[in-house]
């Protein structure tokens, strides 16, 4: 087995390969003088199983195009088997045609993905679970929510209610709920236009309860903030909210540490850099569900029977 990083999150990649005890692969990595990607693996991969870690969030097209690139760089050098690991799968919120001729850009990336040459696919809460049969090759993935449970469940949060930031998200915060022995309250979310977030309505009862949203993701912080001032306006007492990817694009950061939210937790699927870290986050490695699951594909093992499932 050999690991090689991108450059979209190096930290991650380092833990996982501390955690499977092996050094990641040697690879050159740069841009040329007009920006395309250059790459170089510097040792053998003849035969071997080779997995490239690298989510495709900010900068997407560049981090894409990396993965795409090193992919083909294994491929040619004969690698025997490669697994592009993405932790972070990034144009996964385009997996239909909201308005009349648009593209399905989930459905190319995957197009790209597979004609790049990888055989297979490992990603983290994809957006939406069909996004796996877009891929002719196989796709395995799985849910932060192990690693969010578990840090909720240690704080032993009384009269807890999980929050489900609009109806698509309901199934995930519904076995939150089950598995922190909570209620459930859902948010009738609607985008007016890409990036806009309303509320209309809210299912539940969170008077004087304790609330914890859960999505999986943030990106503009629309949803999560507008989702947080519904329940608060409702009689909830106080506000955590929780995903796997902190997107945190334009005034994100800025619109959650402006907000009433006690604290947010996410997960390190994508690299933050340092002016995106703010006082009431609370970044959780997911290094260890990955390196499993490595482990699993590496030794033809099920990654299922491996890692608890659960959305
Ligand atoms: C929506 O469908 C997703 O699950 C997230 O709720 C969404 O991507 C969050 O976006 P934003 O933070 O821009 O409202």
């Amino acid at each position: 087995m050999v690991l090689f990083s991108g450059r979209a999150n190096k930290p991650l990649a380092g833990e996982i390969a501390k955690e499977l005890k092996v050094k990641l692969g040697s690879i050159d990595i740069k841009n040329f003088a007009d920006g395309e990607t250059y790459v170089n693996i510097l040792e053998g991969v003849r035969g071997r199983d080779v997995f490239i870690i690298q989510p495709t969030g900010f900068p997407a097209n560049s981090n894409l195009m990396e993965l795409l690139i090193m992919i083909d760089a294994a491929k040619r050098a004969s690698a025997g088997r490669v697994t592009a690991v993405i932790p972070y799968f990034g144009y996964a919120k385009q997996d239909r045609k909201a308005n009349h001729r648009e593209p399905i850009t989930a459905k190319l990336v995957a197009n790209l993905i597979t004609a790049a040459g990888a055989d297979g696919v490992f990603a983290m809460d994809l957006h939406a679970d069909q996004i796996q049969g877009f891929f002719d090759i196989n796709l395995d993935f799985l849910y932060a929510s192990p690693v969010i449970i578990d840090y909720f469940a240690k704080k032993k949060l009384k009269d807890l209610v999980v929050v489900s930031p609009d109806i698509g998200s309901s199934r995930r915060a519904r076995s939150y709920a089950k598995r922190l022995g909570a209620e459930l309250a859902i948010v009738d979310k609607r985008r007016p236009r890409p990036n806009v977030a309303e509320v209309l309505h809210l299912i539940g009862d969170v008077k004087g309860k304790t609330c914890l949203i859960v999505d999986d993701e943030i990106n503009t912080g629309g949803t999560i903030v507008n989702a947080a001032n519904a329940v608060l306006n409702e009689g909830a007492i106080e506000v955590y909210v929780a995903c796997a990817h902190p997107v945190f694009a334009g005034d994100c950061v800025k619109k959650l540490e402006h907000s009433k939210i006690k604290e947010v937790v996410v997960t390190n699927t994508i690299n933050l850099p340092q002016e995106k870290k703010f006082r009431k986050l609370k970044v959780l490695s997911v290094a260890k569900l990955i390196a499993s699951s490595i482990r699993a594909i590496h030794e033809e093992k099920s990654v299922s029977a491996l890692l608890n499932p659960a959305k």
